[in-house]
C-alpha cells in the first residue's frame, strides 16, 4: 500500500535533516572556538553540509553583489546573473529602471534567459510559449481564452528579488525579505566605495571573465579583504619581471592601513604620503574626476592612494592599483572588480570585470582592459600565481585527517604584545584603521566571524 501514508514515512527524511542539522552546528562551534583562538577550522572550506547552508543561510539573507548599471546602459540591456547558485536576470526595462528578475518561467520553471547577454523587450519562455516584458511581467500565454480562462496574468509575472539597490553603479540583490537598507549594510564601507565610485564614474570595459578555480569561494574573499603579505612570497615571479603595482616593484614607498569596516567589509590602503597618485590614474584622467563629491579627508586619502583593495562581504571583492602588464609601458590606474561565485564544495567560478573612468579617451580604456587581462584575468601574470596555490586548499580540507584531528589554520598575525599592526587613531575614515597592515590578519579575522555570525543566526 505505497501511497498510504504511515507514521514511519517522514522518519528517515527527519532524520537525515536533523544529522544534517547537527553535523553543522558542530562544526559551527568548532568554528567559533577556533575563532576565540585567533584560528578557522579547515573543514569549512569544503564540505557539503557547510556549503548547503552558506547558499541558505548566507547568499538567501544578505545583500549580494548583481552587477554594474554600465552593463546595461539601455533600454533592454540584460546580463544573466547570480545570487548564490540561483539564477537571475540583470534587466533595464523599458521604463529604464533595473530589474533583478528570478529566471524560472511560472509555467513550469523553465529558463526563460537563454543568453548570457543581449537586448530584449520580451523573454518568451522556449517551453509553452509563456511571454514575459522586460519588467516581469506576463503578457501572452498561448491558448489562453480556450485553456487557462481563470488564469491571472497579474499573479503569474516573473518573480523578482524582492531587495534591489544601487550605489553609484553597484547594483546589489537580496532575497530575503527583511533586510536592512543597502546604506545600513554597507555602513562604513561606502566612505571608502565612494573614492572608487562616486569620486569616479566607472564604466565596465568588456565582458567579464569567467573560470572555475578548484578552491572554495571564501578563499580569495579572504585574500581580497587583507592579506598583503602572500604578495612577495606568491608573486615573486611577477614582480621580479618588472609587472605589478609600483608600491609591490618598490618604486614607491608607502604605509599600508588594514581598515576593518562592519559586517564583515574590510579594505586595504596603500598611502604614498605626500604625492598625487591616484592610484596610478595620470593627471588628465584624474581632471576629469568629481572632485567635489569627497570631503577633504577623502580627497587626501584618494590623492595619496597606491593600491586599494577590499571584499564586501559576502563575496565581491576589488582591487584598483596603478599598474602596467608590461616593464616597458607606464602604468595605469586599473579597478578590477571580483566575484567569488560558488559552485559546490571546494569549486569556485571566479567573475572578473575591468573599470575605467567613463570620461577617459578610448585609448586608455583599451589599455587598462590589456593591463586588467595581463595581470588580473584567467591568462594574467597575478592571477594565475594564486589560483596555482589555492586549489591545494579544498584537497586538505576534505581530508578524512583534518576532520579526525579538528585541524585549524592560523590567523593570528597581527595580534600580541609586540605585534606592530596597532590601532591608529588618526584615520581620517570610519572603521578601526591599523597601521603596518601587511603584519595583520586582522581583516581576515573579521571577514570570517561575519560568516561564523551569519551562518549561525536563526532564521
Ligand atoms: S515552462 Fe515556460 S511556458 Fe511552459
Ligand atoms: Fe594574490
Amino acid at each position: 500500500m505505497a501511497n498510504q501514508p504511515s507514521e514511519t514515512d517522514s522518519g528517515p527524511a527527519t532524520e537525515e535533516s536533523d544529522r544534517y542539522a547537527s553535523r553543522v552546528d558542530e562544526k559551527l562551534a568548532k568554528m567559533g572556538a577556533a575563532l576565540d583562538n585567533n584560528e578557522v577550522l579547515l573543514e569549512i572550506l569544503h564540505d557539503k553540509d557547510i556549503f548547503e547552508q552558506e547558499l541558505d543561510r548566507i547568499f538567501g539573507q544578505t545583500w549580494v553583489y548583481i552587477g554594474h548599471e554600465s552593463e546595461i546602459p539601455e533600454k533592454g540591456d540584460y546580463r544573466r546573473r547570480y545570487i548564490g547558485k540561483d539564477p537571475f536576470i540583470f534587466v533595464r526595462d523599458e521604463n529604464g529602471d533595473v530589474q533583478v528578475l528570478w529566471d524560472s518561467c511560472r509555467h513550469r520553471g523553465a529558463t526563460v534567459c537563454r543568453a548570457e547577454k543581449g537586448n530584449t523587450t520580451h523573454f518568451r519562455c522556449a517551453y509553452h510559449g509563456w511571454t514575459y516584458r522586460n519588467t516581469g511581467e506576463l503578457i501572452g500565454v498561448p491558448q489562453k481564452g480556450e485553456g487557462f480562462p481563470d488564469l491571472d496574468p497579474d499573479q503569474k509575472g516573473l518573480h523578482k528579488a524582492p531587495n534591489v539597490e544601487s550605489y553609484h553603479g553597484l547594483v546589489f540583490a537580496a532575497i530575503a525579505p527583511d533586510v536592512p537598507d543597502l546604506e545600513e549594510f554597507l555602513g562604513p564601507a561606502t566612505w571608502y566605495l565612494d573614492l572608487y565610485f562616486k569620486f569616479i564614474d566607472m564604466e565596465v570595459i568588456g565582458d567579464p571573465h569567467r573560470w572555475e578555480v578548484d578552491t572554495d569561494w571564501k578563499t580569495p574573499a579572504e585574500n581580497f579583504a587583507g592579506d598583503n603579505y602572500h604578495i612577495p612570497m606568491g608573486h615573486k615571479s611577477a614582480i621580479d619581471v618588472g609587472i605589478g603595482s609600483e608600491t609591490a616593484k618598490g618604486n614607491k614607498e608607502s604605509d599600508l592601513y588594514a581598515i576593518t569596516g562592519h559586517n564583515g567589509h574590510n579594505f586595504s590602503i596603500y598611502q604614498i604620503p605626500g604625492e598625487d597618485f591616484f592610484w596610478g590614474h595620470p593627471p588628465e584622467i584624474v581632471e576629469t574626476f568629481n572632485e567635489d563629491s569627497l570631503t577633504d579627508e577623502q580627497y587626501e586619502v584618494a590623492r595619496q592612494s597606491g593600491v586599494s583593495l577590499g571584499t564586501i562581504f559576502p563575496n565581491l571583492s576589488f582591487i584598483h592599483l596603478g599598474g602596467s602588464n608590461d616593464p616597458d609601458k607606464p602604468p595605469v590606474g586599473l579597478l578590477s572588480l571580483r566575484q567569488w561565485q560558488p559552485v559546490e564544495p571546494g569549486k569556485m567560478e571566479a567573475w572578473s570585470w575591468t573599470l575605467a573612468p567613463k570620461d577617459a579617451p578610448e585609448e586608455y580604456k583599451a589599455r587598462v582592459h590589456e593591463v586588467g587581462t595581463g595581470t588580473f584575468s584567467p591568462s594574467g601574470n597575478f592571477e594565475v600565481d594564486d589560483v596555482g596555490i589555492w586549489n591545494g586548499i579544498p584537497d586538505s580540507a576534505e581530508s578524512v585527517f583534518a576532520e579526525k584531528v579538528d585541524a585549524t589554520t592560523v590567523f593570528s598575525m597581527g595580534s600580541g604584545d609586540g605585534a606592530v599592526a596597532e590601532i591608529d587613531e588618526g584615520w581620517p575614515g570610519p572603521g578601526t584603521a591599523y597601521i603596518e597592515g601587511g603584519k595583520t590578519d586582522v581583516n581576515q579575522r573579521d571577514y570570517y566571524r561575519q560568516w561564523h555570525e551569519t551562518m549561525s543566526k536563526e532564521e
